[in-house]
């Protein structure tokens, strides 16, 4: 008989390379992030377990993935979604967030993803971000991660490049990352409706948002709700059969004393935000009302990160669309694992 401790790494190896290959040899890149994130899991609880297989292990698994093993024990994942956005911040020396101490968040066992974890979670992924100057600081942030600085430097003013599309592929972990410029919800639905083909490839996740150019331009918030519901409605008629996974990038919070124009000072007011807001929320795009989108909430990262994290009162430092970006992994992992139970 095997001992225990075989028996477990033996376990391990199934659990961890059957997956693989049967998502190299037979299933679509979607499929693949999925198990990809079956693995993500797996090593999670694999660690969690470490301390009753063999040192090496833990070694093998634990020094990759966590240097220290997380301690606590694992909430059904889709009861944890709700608790992803329970982050507090510190302020000194400068900002900084983590998820919050408390107990139906820690036992949830959200982690900052690192570099090679999000490699991958992400491995074989399209991802599609469209939307505004918002957008485009989340698409930074995820390069922030993936990448190492020498290729940053060069990537990062492409990226900038005003008002423009921004393409990337990263060959050895096949990730492709596209972002659309897109600064008008109807800029949105249009290239939902043109880049979306009834054909795969389909990208893997969606990142969508708008509403700062709406608010400076037309002011009218009833209009914007019927511009988002227009995006809704794209969505809806998305021709891929198993629906990307897809989050709403919300509008962050405005700090009128810093906008850089009259134009912006005068329009673009708390009120408006807050009747902009209710329009989002009126057209049930969200997840949170049965919609197809979760939110990523810039305006509650925002406020938590405060007034001294932005120079023009609207775009932030880069530790808020991190932390966005650490909610959305994590809430790919939880998503990569319900859908295959
Ligand atoms: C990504 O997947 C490919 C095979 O599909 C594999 O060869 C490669 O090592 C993976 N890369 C990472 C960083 O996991
Ligand atoms: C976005 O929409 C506006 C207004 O409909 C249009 O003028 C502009 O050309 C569009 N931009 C892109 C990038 O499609
Ligand atoms: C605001 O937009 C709505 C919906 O498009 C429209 O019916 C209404 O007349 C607009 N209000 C103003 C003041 O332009």
């Amino acid at each position: 008989m095997l001992p225990s401790a075989q028996l477990a790494i033996f376990a391990a190896s199934v659990v961890l390379f059957v997956p693989m290959g049967l998502a190299g040899l037979h299933l679509s890149r979607t499929k693949m992030l999925f198990f990809s994130g079956i693995l993500f899991i797996f090593l999670f609880v694999a660690v969690h377990l470490a301390p009753y297989f063999l040192s090496i292990s833990h070694l093998l698994l634990a020094s990759i993935f966590f240097p220290s093993p997380p301690p606590y024990s694992l909430l059904p994942p889709s009861s944890c979604l709700p608790f992803l956005h329970r982050i507090s911040w510190t302020h000194v020396p400068d900002p900084a967030w983590s998820w919050d101490p408390s107990a139906p968040v820690r036992s949830c066992g959200f982690q900052s993803l690192s570099n090679p974890d999000a490699s991958i979670l992400l491995n074989g992924s399209w991802i599609l971000v469209a939307g505004d100057s918002q957008a485009r600081l989340l698409v930074l942030a995820l390069l922030r991660l993936l990448l190492d600085p020498t290729s940053l430097a060069s990537v990062e003013p492409d990226l900038f490049k005003r008002h423009s599309d921004y393409h990337i592929a990263i060959a050895d972990r096949g990730i492709k990352i596209d972002f659309l410029w897109a600064p008008y919800e109807r800029n949105i639905t249009d290239l939902l409706a043109r880049n979306i083909q009834p054909v795969p490839p389909y990208p893997d996740v969606m990142v969508l948002g708008s509403g700062l150019w709406h608010m400076l331009h037309f002011t009218n918030s009833s209009h914007y709700g019927e511009a988002v519901n227009g995006i809704k409605e794209a969505v809806f008629s998305l021709r891929s059969p198993v629906l990307p996974h897809m989050f709403w990038l919300g509008l962050p919070t405005l700090i009128s004393s810093k906008l850089n124009t009259p134009e912006k000072r005068e329009r673009m007011t708390d009120a408006r935000l807050e009747a902009y807001g209710r329009e989002v929320a009126r057209t049930k795009i969200l997840r949170q009302s049965g919609g197809p989108l979760m939110l990523l909430d810039i305006r509650w990262l925002s406020r938590g990160c405060g007034s001294q994290c932005t120079d023009d009162g609207m775009h932030y430092n880069g530790v808020v669309y991190n932390a966005a970006l650490q909610i959305m992994l994590n809430a790919l992992v939880i998503e990569s694992q319900q859908r295959i139970e």
